[in-house]
């Protein structure tokens, strides 16, 4: 996800076009714009090794995983324009943060698209459908409100979670490649995995 998001500049994220929370098709999952005192909670969710190893997706030893997480911290800080929340709805009680899902826009040949990507923060909350409900909003979001007409990420090649999350979504894989930290010089492989527009209406 680090790869994603410091590739694409802040131009084309200046648009609103929608009317928070965004709620999944079921209600369960809700997406609203990361606050800034919400930032303690990613910097909580953080704290946990494996977390980081799979956000940022590198394997690494820790003080560089530590170097990784300042620096996305900081990042976040200073921009969370596309970051959205995720919360989860029961009973009428909203939740606090479970994690959140991010997205860059950008112009490829007068074409719109998309970069994005997911965590959810407590282990606990994951392996119950709600990552894949909560990326299914967004890209809904995305393909129906902001006219995108293709969404790219990537992954770690060993987060297998993850791109069975995405997979269930749609995407598929179009290519590997080697990431290498700008400040650690740690390299890992990736894959890229993409959905077109009439993928994702043929769904
Ligand atoms: C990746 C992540 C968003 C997936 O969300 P989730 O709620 O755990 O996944 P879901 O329960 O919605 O499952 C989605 C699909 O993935 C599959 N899946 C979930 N966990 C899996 C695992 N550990 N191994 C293999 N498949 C898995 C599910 O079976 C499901 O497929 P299906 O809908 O065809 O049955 C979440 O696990 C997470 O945030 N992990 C930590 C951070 C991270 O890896 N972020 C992505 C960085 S690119």
């Amino acid at each position: 996800m680090q790869y994603l998001f410091r590739r694409w500049g802040k131009k084309f994220l200046s648009r609103t076009a929608s009317h928070y929370p965004i709620r999944s098709a079921s209600g369960r999952v809700l997406l609203s714009p990361l606050q800034k005192d919400e930032i303690r909670f990613i910097e909580s969710w953080f704290q946990d090794r494996r977390t980081c190893e799979l956000a940022f997706g590198v394997k690494a030893p820790w003080d560089v995983l530590e170097t990784i997480r300042e620096e996305y911290i900081e990042e976040l800080q200073k921009d969370k324009v596309g970051v959205l929340s995720v919360y989860l709805e029961k009973d009428n009680k909203i939740s606090s943060p479970v994690g959140f899902v991010r997205y860059k826009l950008f112009e490829k040949g007068r074409r719109r698209q998309a970069r994005v990507g997911i965590i959810l923060g407590p282990p606990e909350h994951r392996g119950q459908g709600i990552g894949r409900e909560a990326f299914q909003t967004l890209l809904d979001y995305l393909f129906e409100q902001r006219d995108v007409k293709q969404i790219e990420l990537d992954t770690a090649t060993f987060n297998l979670a993850a791109q069975a999350c995405f997979r269930a979504c749609g995407f598929e894989p179009i290519r590997e490649m080697e990431f290498t930290s700008i400040n650690t010089q740690w390299t890992e492989k990736r894959l890229v995995m993409r959905l077109s527009r009439q993928q994702w209406e043929r769904r």
